[in-house]
């Protein structure tokens, strides 16, 4: 389903996903030489919550350009990616041939992903950076549901609510909590990684409170099995306010509890 009222946010995104890929891919943020030597982008969050992925067929929705997936194959699981972006899909291509791993990789909106007939996985998977491009969790959620074989697990690891409140710069209060499914326009110079900065774009964002997540992912079907937060970032994201913490990174001034990231895992009834 794509509600024809966000096609032009999208159509706005996926522009901007295009443009960012192939900055992100000569950045030394995401640092695909070393990933070709060593193939795993995932963080120790991620790795311990998924486990063993032997055998397991795994669907990472929002792929970007193919690091995470590529590494999900490297832990034994049968990898789909997805993102609305053809440059990171085409990257992500690229990455799967030169490493030799058999990940399949689909351009599409999250939205729109019925449409491809991938069947039903024992995983579904979404990471940092993920529900801030998307309007509607309980469409999203019951994607989520739909994709996954009974028994079969989600797990999201994404930046904080309470992180999206702030400008990470100043550690103030910039945006609403929940913005309710109306996106917030931004116009931005640069991205998130080394490279970017002559990249003028502008971009449509929308902010979830943890509430309308976890009760989007209930009213799915899926049930609730854990929710944990971390009082840090694996990524350096927060320009001047950023400072190196024991396990990753944090914002200056902000107290030594702020959660970050969380992680919800859920499985869907046998
Ligand atoms: C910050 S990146 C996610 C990075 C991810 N953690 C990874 O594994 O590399 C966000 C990705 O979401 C994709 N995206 C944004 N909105 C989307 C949508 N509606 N449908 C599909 N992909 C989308 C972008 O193209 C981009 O690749």
């Amino acid at each position: 389903m794509e509600n024809s009222n966000w096609s032009s946010y999208f159509d706005a995104n996926q522009k901007l996903w295009d443009a960012k890929t192939p900055i992100h891919w000569a950045s030394s943020f995401y640092d695909v030489e070393g990933f070709i030597k060593k193939p795993n982008s995932l963080n120790s969050i991620e790795t311990k919550l998924l486990g063993d992925l032997h055998h397991q067929s795994i669907l990472h929705l929002q792929c970007h350009f193919g690091q995470d997936t590529i590494s999900l194959a490297k832990l034994g699981a049968k990898a789909v990616g997805i993102d609305f972006s053809s440059e990171a899909i085409d990257h992500a291509r690229k990455l799967n041939e030169e490493l030799g791993t058999d990940c399949t990789f689909f351009e599409s909106n999250v939205y729109n992903i019925a449409s491809l007939g991938l069947g039903q996985f024992d995983w579904v998977f979404t990471s940092y950076g993920s529900i801030c491009w998307l309007p509607d969790l309980e469409t999203w959620a019951r994607i989520i549901f739909n994709h996954l074989k009974p028994g079969g697990k989600f797990l999201i690891v994404d930046l904080h609510p309470l992180l999206h409140l702030l400008d990470w710069t100043t550690a103030q209060i910039a945006y609403e909590y929940d913005t309710y499914g109306q996106p917030i326009r931004e116009e931005n110079q640069g991205t998130y990684t080394d490279g970017g900065e002559c990249l003028k774009s502008v971009e449509y964002f929308w902010n979830h409170s943890m509430s309308s997540l976890i009760s989007a992912l209930l009213k799915s079907g899926l049930i609730l099995e854990s929710l944990d937060e971390f009082n840090y970032c694996p990524y350096d994201l927060f320009g001047d306010g950023s400072i190196a913490t024991e396990s990753g990174f944090a914002i200056k001034n902000l107290p030594k509890s702020f959660p970050y990231v969380y992680a919800i895992a859920c499985t869907k009834p046998l």
